[in-house]
C-alpha cells in the first residue's frame, strides 16, 4: 500500500496557576461563581497529532494511570469536535504527560483545549475562537482559558474569559507531593464561607493589569512585589481543611521569604521571588525533602489581545 500523505502537528499544553481566586457565591446549578486571574506557564504536557483515514480516532498517553479512552477529557474534546464539525476526519493523538493530575494546575483542561486547537488546525476547520470556546466550556470550567492562555480574568464558573495585558515572564516554583491529589468538588464543599472575599481584590487586580502604561514600566522585582499584594485564594480554606499539612507547608515556605499561594483547588503551591537563584536554592532544599519541585516561568507574553 502506498504511504498515506500524513499531516502531523506538535503542540505544548501548558500548565496554569491562579494568581488570585475569589469565590462570590454558590449558584443554583451547584457551581461556584468566581473571579480569578489565570496565568499560563512555560511548562506543561505535549500533544502530537497525526491525520488518520476514514474518521478514525486513536488516543495514546504515556501515563498508564490515566484513561486512554472516551473518559479522558482530551479524547472527549476530539470526539465532540469531530462529531460536530468533521465526521469524516480522523486523527491519532499522543499525549505526553508532565503536569500532575488533580493538582490545581489545569492539566486535563489544557490537554482538552490543546486538542481543540490542534485538530482545528490539522483538519483545516477554520473554526473561530467563539465556536471553540463554546465547545471548551462544555468540557470543563477551566478549558476556555487555555484556548488563548496568557494572563486572563476568568469569571462565571471560570469559563467567561477576558484577556489581560500579559505579565512579563517571571520565574516561579511549583511545589507538590507526587501522587497526592485533591478532589476539586471536595475542596469546594469544604471551603469556609465566612472567609471568602467576594471578588473585590481580583477585580482591582484585573483593572491594574489592563493599564498598559503602568504595566509596561514595571520591572521584574516590582512586578513580583505587586503580584504579592493581590495573591489570594479562597479555596485554600477548603484545601487546608481536607489536608492540614498543606497549611503547615505554606507557613514554612513563607518563612523562606517566598510569596506562596495554592494554585486553584490545589494541592500544588506556587512560589514567586524576583531572584531566580533564591528559587533554585529552595528547589534543591525541598527536593531533598521528597517534594516534587518544578522551576519554570510565566509563558512568554504574546500580544494576542484583539
Ligand atoms: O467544570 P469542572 O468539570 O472543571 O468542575 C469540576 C467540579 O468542580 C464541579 O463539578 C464542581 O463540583 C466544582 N466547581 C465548582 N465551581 C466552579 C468550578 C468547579 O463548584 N466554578
Amino acid at each position: 500500500m502506498p504511504p498515506m500523505n500524513k499531516q502531523t502537528l506538535e503542540l505544548r499544553a501548558p500548565a496554569k496557576i491562579n494568581l488570585s481566586l475569589e469565590i462570590l457565591y454558590k449558584r443554583s446549578d451547584g457551581f461556584h461563581e468566581l473571579r480569578t486571574i489565570m496565568q499560563e506557564l512555560a511548562w506543561g504536557d505535549l500533544l502530537r497529532f497525526e491525520t488518520m483515514p476514514e474518521g478514525r480516532l486513536e488516543f495514546y498517553c504515556d501515563d498508564p494511570s490515566l484513561p486512554a479512552g472516551p473518559e479522558n477529557l482530551a479524547w472527549d474534546a476530539a470526539s465532540r469536535l469531530q462529531s460536530l464539525y468533521a465526521p469524516d476526519c480522523g486523527a491519532r493523538l499522543w499525549l505526553s504527560k508532565k503536569i500532575p493530575v488533580a493538582a490545581g494546575l489545569g492539566g486535563g483542561s489544557s490537554d482538552a483545549a490543546t486538542v481543540l486547537k490542534g485538530l482545528n488546525t490539522l483538519w483545516k476547520l477554520n473554526l473561530e475562537l467563539a465556536q471553540l470556546q463554546e465547545l471548551a466550556a462544555g468540557l470543563g470550567s477551566d478549558v476556555p482559558f487555555f484556548l488563548k492562555g496568557g494572563t486572563a480574568l476568568a469569571e462565571g464558573r471560570g469559563e467567561i474569559i477576558t484577556p489581560l495585558i500579559p505579565l512579563p515572564s517571571l520565574p516561579v516554583l511549583l511545589i507538590y507531593k507526587a501522587g497526592f491529589a485533591l478532589s476539586t468538588p471536595a475542596v469546594y464543599r469544604a471551603l469556609c464561607w465566612d472567609r471568602v472575599n467576594q471578588g473585590g481584590k481580583t477585580g482591582r487586580f484585573a483593572t491594574l493589569l489592563t493599564q498598559r502604561d503602568r504595566r509596561d514600566c514595571i520591572n521584574q522585582t516590582l512586578t513580583t512585589e505587586l503580584l504579592s499584594e493581590y495573591m489570594i485564594n479562597d479555596l485554600e480554606t477548603g484545601a487546608f481543611t481536607l489536608a492540614g499539612e498543606l497549611a503547615e507547608l505554606k507557613k514554612e515556605l513563607q518563612q523562606l521569604d517566598l510569596h506562596v499561594l495554592l494554585s486553584g483547588s490545589g494541592p500544588t503551591f506556587f512560589a514567586l521571588h524576583h531572584e531566580l537563584d533564591r528559587l533554585l536554592k529552595v528547589k534543591d532544599e525541598l527536593s531533598a525533602r521528597g517534594y516534587s519541585v518544578i522551576c519554570t516561568e510565566f509563558a512568554v507574553p504574546v500580544n494576542n489581545i484583539k
